[in-house]
């Protein structure tokens, strides 16, 4: 049977790639970034997984203000990486696992989540700064992703309660799928984060070490949490962290091994964040 092992949370900051394609990784301003995943990298050679399920979101590259799934998961071979602007990241293109992505869609749905089911589907920072960041530069990505996009992006978007149950149906799905199979789920965006308007940099350092505590020892109330608390308190973008609660939603329910915890200031106008929980 396929069994969820672990679990990946970490901000997606779309200047980390460009750092690292560019690079600059080594730099005084990124190299603590950088070093904060050295233990990240280790732990993937040594946790290797068959899929990861990366839940994350698109930032209006696959999807636009013209069609907005509020979950969609991607059933198709491979995913090529999106061009946001100044071309597609120089990154492998992303293997995915269709059998256990049609597999998961299908109990998600008849577990009454309506999933969009993405046939096609390039992939952002979102996905890909992850990947970068927990796995190098490798020439190809050492194991295959299903994509799960959510929309963060254009209100309204769903509930860190609503991710959290998606988790479980998730897990649930994972373990009924025949094969056996090492996967891990992935919760991406965040931490603290506004882009735009007067509180432009916002940052929160109080805000997301408590969130990183409650996400580790108590995600049933973490996942109460309404999204006006996370506007305010971790900024407009902040809103991405209802994400990490799909993923910790995946997990066992006994309390998780924490593997790793990192969390620095700044890296662009964002907080980074990281955490790896192992099932045990
Ligand atoms: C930026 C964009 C993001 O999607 C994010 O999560 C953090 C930072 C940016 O444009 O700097
Ligand atoms: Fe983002």
């Amino acid at each position: 049977m396929a069994r969820i092992t672990a679990s990946v949370y970490t901000s997606h900051v779309p200047a980390i790639g460009a750092a690292l394609d560019l690079g600059k990784a080594g730099d005084p301003y990124w190299q603590p970034v950088f070093a904060g995943y050295d233990t990240s990298k280790q732990w993937m050679r040594d946790h290797r997984p068959d899929v990861v399920i990366l839940v994350y979101n698109d930032h209006a590259n696959a999807f636009s203000l013209e069609l907005i799934p509020t979950f969609a998961i991607g059933c198709a071979a491979e995913f090529q990486p999106a061009d946001e602007g100044w071309g597609p990241r120089p990154v492998p293109v992303v293997r995915g696992h269709p059998e256990l992505a049609a597999h998961v869609a299908q109990s998600v749905i008849e577990d009454d989540f309506d999933l969009t089911i993405a046939n096609r589907m390039d992939v952002d920072h979102g996905l890909t700064v992850p990947l970068s960041l927990m796995c190098g530069q490798p020439d190809a990505w050492p194991f295959a992703v299903i994509p799960l996009a959510v929309n963060v992006v254009q209100y309204p978007v769903p509930s860190g309660r609503r991710c959290l149950a998606l988790g479980r149906a998730i897990r649930k799905a994972v373990a009924s799928f025949d094969d056996d199979l090492k996967v891990q789920v992935w919760g991406t965006g965040g931490m603290s984060h506004q882009l735009q308007g007067p509180r432009a940099g916002l940052i929160n350092r109080e805000w997301d070490n408590r969130f990183l505590d409650r996400l580790i020892s108590d995600p049933q109330g973490l996942a109460q949490v309404p999204h006006v608390e996370y506007v305010r308190e971790a900024g407009s973008e902040g809103i991405e962290l209802v994400m990490w609660l799909a993923a910790r939603g995946a997990m066992s329910d006994h309390a998780p091994a924490v593997a790793h915890r990192f969390y620095h200031v700044p890296a662009s106008n964002t907080a980074v964040g990281h955490l790896i929980l192992e099932n045990t």
